[in-house]
């Protein structure tokens, strides 16, 4: 017994930003962002809170499983920073939700949507929930260096949320973290400590991109293997390759090692840019609202972040 997904929704903010917004201020161009990522358009937030975007996006999931808060047993919060270091996320939307459940965040990076349906799956398996709401939500403008062109082009904000209860859909899971700490960080804050004399910290999300881009794309096509030999699969079987949408290149690349035609690739990094460990229960539930997922659907996901964490999974859609 593991689980599966009853219901998906996500939250995303109201201002667009397009390529040529960002020309306003840097030293860019659409043709280069288009060219190097892929993407055309990302959302920021402007009014909205990181929960408010984690709210529309669980109350979409919860409704869309024919459930109410009170039906929840469990809040799984991935993020890298809600808006508050303390309390988590996860309590944040239990308290706007009404929920009244154990809720705790996970901080994956990236890779934080597959870290907690693992972890979700842990808990179904042990008997000791029936459902449990997964929220990501990720609000990368903040962190993002705006004066950065080599980073801040490619982020945006969101959160996407699903419900998971007792199923048999997730068949693998692989999680790992290599200990490397420099190829992607973002530094805390000091504080005002008096006993501190150098307070200048670098608070801003700093990126090797070219060393991100090769780590990602031997990492992905390395998961991709080890699931399908595991599961005694070939790529044949899988129906979709859904990627955390970091880079159009990168899902191009590994697309290109494994020989399959584009539409096993799904894609939405032109609309959103890189919403860290949103991007991929956004892009599934952007497919599900299309109806492009149907029950028997093999689909294989990978996602790569800071850490370097990799997370990767095989759903067989319920
Ligand atoms: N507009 C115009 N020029 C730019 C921009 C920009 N926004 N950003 C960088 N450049 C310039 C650089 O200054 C450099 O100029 P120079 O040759 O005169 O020095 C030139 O473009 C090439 O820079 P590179 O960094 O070599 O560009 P590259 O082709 O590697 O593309 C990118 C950069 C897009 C970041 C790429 O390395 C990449 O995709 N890496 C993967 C990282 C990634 O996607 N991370 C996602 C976040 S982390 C995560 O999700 C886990």
């Amino acid at each position: 017994m593991s689980l599966k997904i009853i219901g998906i929704g996500k939250g995303i903010p109201k201002r667009k930003v397009s390529n040529n917004d960002l020309c306003a201020f840097l030293d860019t161009s659409d043709e280069w962002i288009t060219t190097r990522t892929g993407i055309k358009n990302r959302y920021i937030c402007t009014t909205e809170s990181m929960l408010d975007l984690s709210e529309t996006a669980a109350a979409q999931a919860i409704k869309k499983a024919n459930l109410k808060s009170q039906d929840i047993d469990l809040i799984i919060c991935s993020t890298i920073c809600g808006d508050f270091v303390t309390p988590s996320l996860a309590c944040a939307v239990q308290e706007r939700i009404k929920a009244k459940c154990p809720a705790f965040d996970v901080n994956a990076a990236c890779s934080g949507f597959i870290y907690a349906l693992e972890l979700a799956s842990l808990y179904i398996s042990a008997g000791k929930v029936d459902n449990i709401l997964i929220v990501c939500a990720e609000m990368m403008s903040k962190h993002a260096d705006w004066s950065d062109r080599s980073t801040c082009v490619l982020f945006g904000d969101g959160a996407g949320a699903c419900v998971v209860t007792r199923g048999d859909a997730l068949r693998y899971t692989n999680l790992s973290a290599s200990g490397e700490t420099q190829m992607i960080s973002l530094s805390s804050a000091c504080g005002n400590n008096p006993f501190v004399d150098n307070k200048t910290e670098n608070r801003y999300l700093r990126m090797n991109g070219p060393d991100v881009y090769k780590f990602a794309v031997s990492a992905v096509e390395k998961e991709a293997g080890q699931a399908l030999q595991e599961m005694g699969l070939a790529h044949e079987d899988v129906t979709y390759y859904i990627l955390h949408q970091a880079n159009k290149r990168i899902i191009d690349a590994i697309r290109a090692k494994i020989g399959l035609p584009e539409r096993k690739f799904p894609v939405n990094i032109e609309k959103y840019g890189n919403v860290s460990s949103a991007s991929i229960p956004i892009l599934l539930d952007e497919m599900i609202e299309a109806d492009e997922i149907k029950p028997g659907d093999t689909l294989f996901l990978c996602a790569f972040g800071a850490g370097m964490t990799v997370g990767s999974c095989i759903l067989v859609w319920e």
